[in-house]
């Protein structure tokens, strides 16, 4: 894990500014006659015009030359990349993948993104999509921005070195970062990396309301880091704007590197969180809360409390709950559950579940802990324990159906076909006879 020098600002949702040579950030006025420094004054909406003062996102940036200066898109082809989710016949199986592998041949992260599985489709902007990422080498000279909707990036090995138009970001294994529709964004890596990316088309994610809770827990926003302004005054003959257009690559050539954002402010932000800083929740008399009390981030559907998808998280933390089966409980849910490993074991299968690997819980599909975990916790003294040290695993849990892709269910081979297997020696110790034990 590499170190974070960089500087960021502090925040969810804040109005931001940022300047990195003084007085570019124009005073008073968002688009003067004539910008500090000659800079052209730039909007990038991230809602529209007319959404509520409390969910509208935009940012102006002042920059060397307005994005518009490329020459016309041509499509790109991409081997991998997917939005079409009704292609193939669905699969309501528990599905479990070993991890995926990294090339050995150079890859960048646009080269190296992979779609597992998906809904929905970007034209309407209604669904979500679980990319893997596997890359080698970083970007060179080329920028991508998606105009599908927004990246929820989780690296899994590999710190990313990420530069935006709003400056850099530095996410490690165990950091998260997000990067929202239309922020152009180039990948540096130091060597082999691979992650998990969740796509979402409907809207922006917020931090999950807390209700009972109070003011705080769960992920503070100041725990969100946004990049300072950073640019860099660099002609390059073709440098290449990728941008992901109902899910399709388009290649844009232009003499000019896009990172020339001297200054910006505004709310529409790329922003990064450390998973370590989440404050967990949890019971602490009996039974299992809901996973919903681990939720970083949700991208709200228009049915209250229903999400197109949540960002969950299954930190380490304490297990004190009495005359309570402590592990995840039996489960079939209208909501499908993609799970990933950044490191360590999860807590209801210690075998078979690794790091860079995932697995699907698609709707109403039984799932639950395997053999050796409901055995091993249902004869456990309940001590208070600490539950999932040395882990991190996660959830992309969305309300939509997700269809697999050909490279998720075929071309990657890396579905364990045995999975099913881990619950078939679940024993029937159901007795007619049975009769409580005396309580101490
Ligand atoms: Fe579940």
């Amino acid at each position: 894990m590499s170190k974070d020098h960089l500087n960021y600002l502090s925040g969810f949702g804040s109005e931001f500014a940022t300047e990195a040579l003084p007085g570019a950030l124009p005073e008073g006025q968002n688009s003067p006659q004539v910008c500090p420094y000659g800079l052209y004054a730039e909007q990038l909406s991230g809602t529209a015009f007319t959404a509520p003062r409390e969910s509208n996102r935009r940012s102006w940036l002042y920059r060397i030359r307005p994005a518009v200066v490329h020459k016309p898109f041509v499509p790109i082809k991409h081997k991998f990349l997917e939005s079409d989710f009704s292609k193939r016949h669905p699969n309501p199986n528990q599905l479990r993948w070993n991890p995926f592998d990294i090339p050995d041949e150079e890859v960048d992260f646009v080269n190296g993104l992979r779609t597992v599985c998906g809904a929905g489709d970007p034209l309407s902007r209604n669904g979500c999509a679980v990319h893997i990422y596997v890359c080698n080498v970083s970007m060179t000279n080329s920028a991508l921005y998606n105009s599908d909707g927004d990246f929820l990036i989780v690296p899994q090995q590999g710190t990313l070195d990420i530069t935006t138009e709003f400056g850099k970001l530095c996410v490690s294994p165990n950091e998260i970062c997000v990067i929202q529709q239309g922020m152009r964004f180039s990948v540096g890596v130091q060597g082999p990396s691979r992650g998990y990316i969740l796509e979402v088309y409907n809207a922006h994610f917020i931090l999950p309301n807390l209700g009972p809770i109070g003011a705080n827990g769960l992920a503070n926003p100041r725990d969100f880091l946004t990049p300072v302004a950073w640019y860099e005054d660099r002609d390059v003959d073709g440098f290449r704007i990728i941008s992901k257009y109902q899910g399709h690559l388009f290649e844009a050539l232009q003499g000019h590197s896009p990172f020339d954002v001297v200054a910006w402010h505004g709310n529409y932000v790329p922003y990064k969180y450390n998973l370590k800083h989440f404050m967990v929740i949890n019971a602490t008399a009996f039974d299992h809360a809901d996973p919903s009390i681990f939720t970083v981030l949700t991208c709200p559907g228009t049915k209250p409390g229903v999400a197109i998808a949540d960002f969950v998280i299954f930190p380490p933390r304490w297990a004190v709950q009495e005359h309570t089966f402590r592990p995840p409980y039996y489960h079939r849910n209208c909501m499908s559950e993609f799970m990933g490993l950044i490191y360590g074991n999860y807590e209801a299968k210690e075998e078979g579940f690794k790091p860079g690997g995932a697995s699907l819980h698609s709707m109403m599909t039984p799932h639950g802990p395997d053999v050796d975990c409901f055995n091993g916790a249902s004869t456990a003294e309940l001590t208070p324990v600490r539950v999932a040290d040395g882990t991190q695993s996660f959830m992309f849990e969305t309300s939509l159906g997700l269809g697999l892709t050909q490279w998720g269910e075929e071309t990657c081979r890396k579905i364990d076909s045995d999975y099913y297997k881990c619950w078939q020696g679940l024993k029937k110790s159901f007795d007619l006879n049975w009769k409580p034990t005396p309580k101490k």
